[in-house]
């Protein structure tokens, strides 16, 4: 990867110093939009991400270059243009970071080249933006000297893609990239950003996502209604008792107030949203003791409340969980991410990953006449410059 995009750059912006960089995708476990109700999310960066070829300009120019759309080309703009054009495509991306920095009073002196090469598959809910947005802070930390944490690249990612990109996604995915560490989940609390680490090396087992590709239009604006409809919900609960969010609920004081949500459909994203937490927290104690059983049937309650409650899953991405469910050693399933389509993950028993593939590959073609794709991922670490 380090030499293709390093020639691409050479080739496409001239030879000369070449700085390269990379920062991960992710996938997530369990706690599935509990990121912007206050709850707990337990992903992890996975070893496929975005890597950059860069190297400062003398003026004030920004020369974007995408391996993954090469017929867009070259994409110019300029440091004192840094607003969202619908015709700049992808590099509304590095440029709302570029743009929350400056907003931070970090302005880059001068502007830059950059070819971009990623192998996190499009549109598949592994966090290409997240991944694309922690590398740009990354990379600019690192050649123009700003002082910030890997934390803070994770805020600022968010904050460009809430503020500049108009996504209002929470916190967990540019976090899980920014933060990323080999073979360890990371067990955040969105309410106050504290977290540890958890091995995730599972004796006997993959974890293995699969990709419906799948992607609904609109998956944007439905993810900003549940937003909508659980802080709704929170503002009638909040009238009777005194919480930040939702993960400040556990079940029983959910049931006992749940009655002062006026809208029905507020009422079951919350319900999704109180017991999802719950549901992440045990989790990832029953990770701790070993008992990755009740891990994975935890997922599978997961996907069922997503599906049921806070209806963000799909038909295809249902046909591959039901299909999951059904193989001999599958230890759990559920959709992951933002939903609407995407991947699934599943943790499946080594001598059953085989038969997995064959029989949800099979079932999923048989049922919705499209592919499946699937990975056996590794959990890696956080961005790093590589050259
Ligand atoms: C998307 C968002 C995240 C999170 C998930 C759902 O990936 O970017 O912030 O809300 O959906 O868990």
């Amino acid at each position: 990867m380090v030499e293709t995009v390093k020639a691409k750059f050479a080739e496409v912006f001239g030879e000369g110093d070449i700085n390269v960089y990379f920062a991960p995708g992710r996938v997530n476990m369990i706690g599935e939009h509990t990121d912007y109700n206050g709850g707990h999310v337990f992903p992890c960066a996975l070893t496929i991400g975005t890597y950059a070829a860069v190297r400062k300009r003398e003026d004030n120019k920004l020369r974007f270059y995408s391996m993954n759309f090469e017929d867009l080309g070259v994409i110019e703009s300029d440091l004192e243009d840094l607003k969202p054009y619908k015709e700049a495509n992808w590099t509304n991306y590095p440029k709302g970071v570029m743009w929350a920095f400056a907003g931070r009073g970090m302005k880059m002196d001068k502007g830059l080249d950059i070819v971009i090469n990623g192998n996190i598959p499009n549109g598949s809910g592994l966090s290409s933006s997240a991944s694309l947005e922690v590398l740009t802070g990354f990379l600019l930390r690192d050649l123009y000297g700003f002082d910030v944490t890997n934390q803070d690249l994770a805020l600022i990612g968010q904050y460009s893609e809430n503020n500049f990109n108009g996504m209002n996604c929470g916190i967990m995915d540019q976090f899980a990239s920014a933060m990323g560490k080999k073979d360890n989940a990371i067990f955040l609390d969105t309410a106050d950003l504290s977290f540890e680490y958890a091995p995730l090396v599972l004796q006997g087992a993959k974890i293995i996502v699969t990709n419906s590709n799948v992607k609904h239009s609109l998956v944007d604006s439905a993810y900003n209604d549940r937003r909508n409809e659980s802080n709704a919900a929170l503002k009638d609960l909040q009238t009777v008792i005194d919480i930040n969010g939702l993960g400040d609920l556990s079940e029983s004081q959910f049931e006992a107030h749940k009655h002062v949500i006026k809208s029905e459909v507020s009422r079951m994203r919350a319900k999704h949203a109180v017991y999802e937490n719950q549901r992440t927290i045990r989790a990832v104690e029953a990770l701790k003791q070993n008992d990755i059983e009740t891990f994975g049937k935890l997922m599978n309650e997961s996907h069922i409340s997503l599906r049921d409650d806070y209806e963000v899953s799909c038909e295809e991405i249902d046909v591959l969980v039901d299909a999951a469910w059904k193989v001999d050693g599958v230890i759990g399933s559920r959709i992951t991410g933002g939903g609407f389509g995407g991947c699934t993950v599943s943790i499946v028993k080594d001598e059953a990953v085989e038969s997995f593939k064959e029989q949800v590959g099979k079932v999923y073609e048989e049922k919705t006449g499209k592919k499946a794709d699937f990975y056996v991922v590794e959990i890696g670490d956080g961005p790093s410059k590589l050259a």
